[in-house]
């Protein structure tokens, strides 16, 4: 077995990437070696390249109309018992203004894909945000779309797109998508966003229905593949009205482990702290951050539409403003010892 101290007595003035085997991978990620010393040298190596640095994105959720029925997802098209929103433009403008004023310099717009966002409808959005605040990013994160959508989009000025591949295992994605939607299809899509010289996001859920260690290491060896930019994971949680109600949410333990592994690989990436971490895990967002993660997304949204963008059960911070949202994860990262920076917070490569 292999030796973590050798691993958090790395030289701090070489760049640093660590290459497990699968068998290390293995170790690592069922706990068989020191959960502590992991988090520890992930932190170093976060500490090299980004300091104690922690930035902001701010999540503005559009849109909970979907046309997919993603099984694990409390907002997709067979849920009839949420109540549907979209906000308008103006009411997207209004978000980043108050946003611009509490700092953001990076504004991610998410939501189902709702073919009532027309690319025609998503570019005029972008083009107004962009024309408004040109020193902010503006990051998609709206599902599969064709490649000449993914340009269009570009051109216009959105700079960065997330779209998790979710799971790398073509069985495993099966089991957790209808017929219709497929892994293939979801990786060429982030390939084509690649391509097109977006800064891209990826990721996948921890713990989901039917995950095993060995597709958490298909997982990272895509990752490997694609060197995406930004890498969201976050755990699985259970939505009591999808077909995955009776399945249990994945544990802060391994949601842990898989960021401090990502931090290891990935030295340079944006690894978020997110809001799923924090719903099992009262400081579950700032536990992230000590294991490696240095980016958070507090939520831009109006207040009155957060309860209703419910992808799982008992979904946190969904009664507070954006402001309080703001204060309220400042000093949780300044309790774990990090700061905020109010940067556009581009990827150090
Ligand atoms: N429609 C866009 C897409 O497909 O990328 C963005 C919205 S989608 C709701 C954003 C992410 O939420 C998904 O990629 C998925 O990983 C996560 N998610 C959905 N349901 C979840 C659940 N029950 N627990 C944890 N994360 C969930
Ligand atoms: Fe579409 Fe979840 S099923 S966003």
């Amino acid at each position: 077995m292999f030796d973590l101290t050798e691993i958090y007595k790395f030289d701090r003035n070489k760049y640093h990437s660590f290459i497990f085997t699968d068998e290390e991978l293995k170790a690592l990620i069922e706990g068989h070696t020191d959960d502590k010393l992991l988090f520890a040298s992930a932190d170093q190596v976060r500490r090299c390249h980004y300091g104690d640095e922690v930035f902001l994105r701010g999540l503005i959720e559009f849109t909970n109309y979907c046309k997919n029925d993603c099984y694990y997802c409390g907002i997709c098209k067979s849920n009839r018992h949420i109540i549907r929103y979209r906000l308008s433009k103006e009411d997207i403008l209004s978000c980043c203004r108050e946003g611009y004023e509490l700092g953001y310099r990076t504004f991610v717009l998410q939501g189902g894909e709702d073919p009532y966002f027309t690319d025609d409808r998503i570019c005029d959005i972008v083009s107004a945000i962009r024309d408004n605040y040109p020193d902010c990013a503006v990051t998609l994160s709206i599902g599969e779309k064709t490649k000449e959508s993914y340009k269009r989009y570009f051109d216009v000025g959105a700079e960065r797109y997330l779209l998790r591949h979710e799971t790398t295992n073509d069985a495993h994605y099966k089991m957790l998508h209808p017929e219709n939607m497929s892994s293939k299809n979801r990786k060429q899509c982030l390939y084509w966003i690649r391509e097109i010289g977006y800064q891209v996001g990826t990721g996948f859920m921890v713990g989901s229905p039917f995950q095993t260690t060995e597709h958490l290491i298909e997982d990272l060896r895509f990752l490997q593949e694609l060197k995406p930019d930004m890498i969201g994971i976050g755990p699985y949680i259970t939505h009591h009205q999808t077909p995955f109600h009776d399945h249990p949410s994945g544990s802060l333990a391994l949601t842990l482990r898989m960021i401090a592994i990502l931090r290891l690989m990935f030295p340079y990436a944006l690894i978020p702290a997110t809001t799923a971490l924090g719903t099992i895990d009262a400081t579950g967002r700032e536990k992230g951050l000590k294991a490696g993660a240095n980016v958070v997304m507090p939520n831009l949204s109006p207040v009155k539409v957060h309860k209703q963008y419910e992808l799982y059960d008992n979904k946190i911070c969904t009664g507070e403003e954006s402001a309080q949202c703001r204060g309220c994860l400042e000093r949780r990262v300044q309790s774990a010892g990090y700061r905020i920076v109010t940067s556009r917070g581009d990827i150090k490569r």
